[in-house]
């Protein structure tokens, strides 16, 4: 009898929560422009809403998981209990497009429980997960915390939503490259409406029809499957995770937490670039002393195995021989490059190693190839070799040479290293099953996402910095791991060598606020002969190839173009040796999404000032305000601008006109920027200020 009446008392009290909404919680950006609002639906669903200036921007949108070997996290859960704090923080990049960041954020966390299923022993016992939303003046973050009552978690997919508010949303614009498609993160992006999205890659992009700006993406992607956006219906995206060979998605031990699922917010362009959201919810530094990570501009024996002049393996045309790189340093000590990238140094070149990468050793160089003497030549001229690992996919070979490789890199005084992952999506060889089978896996998936730590945490330790390609996407690591100083993840400069069709003249404009907003990117700009392979015109003028610096942030650089190409370009050249990678201070001046992007920023290590920009297909004019200069103080303003006929698809591409001026901050500047173009300007103090 009382076992009936305890059993009847357990039903009703699982009612309640599928049978009413639980009370909404809501937390508000500290300037009270943003409030999320969470709480569960009527089947006890998990969701969350955004609203900006009191106007909807996400819709009630779901929340929850799929598990592999255990029901989903989605029906029957009710709010059991939350927790508000607030932070207002500032915090210092070891480098960066600025020096200071602002954290400040209101946070309510969230306990969701889930009640047993009256009636059902597939949910044994209650099961909790709290989700903390962090909300800032630029957007909002949040994450699910599994507590280590879950033991491990096998996770299907993720029911994470995004569904954009249907009135200023219907008529928005979106910029996207596919996820899951076979070429990574290298694509050309695409404009569409968003309701025309189909599963994206994050950032993602949108411009709604009010003028808000807004970036789903996501921070601290740490042993986790990186997310895609499918878009379901309508304007209600769904999170989906990247794809394991292995099965479930993510395979964790409880207790952990999920990246953090962000949305910058803007009232327009420049709030969406110059956002810090998702550094703000990345874990501060991790490695102590950093000042051995240093910012840096590098040559290459590179651009010459693109146009397909020098070869990667050996044999007659093989580009990485120690005569070839003694020129490469002194050409480097001549003109003020620290770095000098040598690719095909190393024996597993000579077969077929795209996608298998089996045979590449990553101690031992090609006889032709000094090491040692190169690498200590190289110190003698204040210059470094920048090490190269392409692993052709393969991480089981990689890993497994991992430590040795680092260790020589480390015993030479080789300090930064370019990692390499070319294969085509889902075809990283991440090792052999206990049936013998290989097990592959996706760029972006959990094992790559661990691959990824584990390279850059081998590499601190020998005080070296890393630079992958092929990439997982950024999601603002370098806060944690500061030497993970750049990547790619995006269409580069090597396109405009040998890709079908080249990085068309949108591609850098869209990149700016796309790409970008993820964080800095070894795009390799500096190829001043504007020609890819067999002389092919590449889509920009010459101006534009400086403008490039101050546009698409890296704290490590490329002059990419072959040296005897760079040395026809005095003028330009020096303009390259002199632009900082570090910055005080960035901003946008003014811009546009895909069109157009004016930028000034401030170096960090002189009284300095810069002023760049690119723009796409169509000329442009300027007229800019000098105010953000030190009043009183006269400046140089060296100004590399596009000659007057200067147009991307003539010969008149490589027209520029470089000339001085002296201002103060109360004058103006106005330059034009051709079809295709770009303007660089260095601001110099008359007599050296301090900053
Ligand atoms: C693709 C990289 O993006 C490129 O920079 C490199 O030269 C080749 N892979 C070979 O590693």
């Amino acid at each position: 009898m009382i076992r009936l009446l305890l059993a009847l008392l357990a039903l009703v009290l699982a009612v309640p929560a599928t049978a009413q909404s639980s009370p909404r919680l809501s937390v508000a950006s500290p300037d009270g422009s943003i409030v999320l609002t969470t709480g569960t639906t009527g089947e006890g669903r998990m969701v969350y809403s955004v609203t900006r200036n009191g106007r909807p921007l996400i819709a009630e949108s779901r929340l929850g998981f799929l598990f592999t070997d255990a029901l989903a996290f989605d029906r029957n859960v009710a709010i059991a209990a939350h927790e508000r704090s607030s932070a207002d923080s500032r915090w210092e990049l070891p480098w960066g497009e600025r020096r200071y960041v602002r954290d400040h954020h209101n946070e309510l966390a969230v306990t969701f429980r889930q009640q047993p299923l009256a009636g059902s022993r597939l949910i044994p016992a209650a099961r909790e997960i709290i989700v903390r939303f962090r909300v800032f003046d630029d957007g909002i973050g949040f994450r699910y915390e599994f507590g280590p009552g879950w033991g491990t978690v096998n996770i299907q997919d993720e029911l994470t939503e995004f569904t954009l508010a249907s009135d200023a949303a219907a008529d928005g614009t979106a910029w996207w490259i596919m996820g899951g498609d076979w070429n990574r993160y290298e694509q050309t992006y695409q404009r569409t409406a968003i309701d025309a999205v189909s599963t994206a890659h994050t950032p993602i992009t949108m411009r709604l029809s009010d003028g808000t700006h807004l970036s789903i993406h996501e921070a601290a992607l740490v042993d986790y499957s990186g997310m895609w956006l499918r878009r379901a219906e309508g304007l209600r995206f769904r999170g989906t995770l990247s794809p394991s060979g292995s099965g479930p998605r993510v395979t964790r031990a409880a207790p952990f937490p999920t990246p953090w699922r962000t949305v910058r917010i803007a009232g327009n362009a420049a709030g969406l670039v110059e956002s810090d959201l998702e550094l703000n919810l990345n874990e501060p530094n991790k490695l102590g002393d950093v000042s051995w990570v240093v910012p840096y501009k590098y040559i290459g024996i590179w651009w010459d195995m693109h146009l397909d002049n020098w070869t990667w393996a050996q044999g007659p045309r093989h580009g990485a021989t120690t005569e070839h790189t003694r020129r490469y340093i002194d050409f480097a000590a001549r003109h003020g490059f620290r770095g000098v990238l040598v690719e095909g140094w190393n024996m597993g070149w000579d077969g077929n190693w795209f996608g298998t990468g089996d045979e590449f050793s990553f101690t031992q160089a090609t006889p032709d190839f000094d090491i040692e003497g190169l690498a200590a030549y190289a110190r003698q001229r204040g210059v470094r070799l920048i090490g190269h690992h392409e692993t052709g996919g393969n991480i089981a070979n990689y890993e497994a040479q991992l430590e040795d490789a680092m260790a020589l890199y480390g015993r030479l005084g080789i300090d930064s290293v370019k990692t390499g992952y070319v294969a085509d999506a889902g075809g990283v060889v991440a090792g052999r099953g206990e049936n013998g089978r290989l097990q592959m896996e996706w760029h972006d998936g959990q094992a790559q996402s661990r691959h990824h730590l584990r390279v850059v945490e081998t590499a601190a330790r020998y005080h070296i910095a890393v630079n992958p390609h092929e990439p997982i996407k950024d999601t603002g690591l370098r806060r944690t791991y500061p030497n993970w100083v750049s990547r790619e993840a995006a269409r580069g400069m090597e396109y405009n060598a040998w890709g079908e069709p080249g990085n068309g003249v949108d591609h850098e404009p869209t990149l700016i606020y796309t790409r970008m907003l993820s964080g800095p990117m070894d795009y390799t700009p500096g190829v001043l002969s504007l020609e890819g392979r067999g002389g092919r015109p590449m889509a920009s003028t010459l101006a534009r190839q400086l403008a490039l610096y101050l546009s698409l942030y890296s704290p490590i650089q490329m002059a990419a173009d072959r040296i005897e190409n760079l040395e026809r370009f005095p003028r330009e050249l020096a303009f390259i040796a002199a632009v900082p990678t570090n910055w005080e201070d960035s901003r946008l001046i003014d811009g546009a999404v895909g069109e157009y992007a004016l930028f000034r920023r401030k170096d960090r290590d002189s009284a300095d000032w810069y002023v760049g920009g690119i723009t796409n297909g169509e000329a442009r004019s300027f007229d800019i305000a000098l105010d953000f200069l030190e009043p009183g103080q006269r400046y140089t303003a060296t100004i590399y601008r596009d000659g007057p006929d200067a147009d991307y698809r003539t010969a008149a591409r490589g027209q520029i006109v470089i000339e001085e001026r002296v201002v103060t901050s109360a004058d103006r500047l106005s330059f034009r920027m051709a079809p295709g173009g770009g303007t660089a300007i260095r601001l110099t103090p008359l007599r050296r200020g301090r900053r």
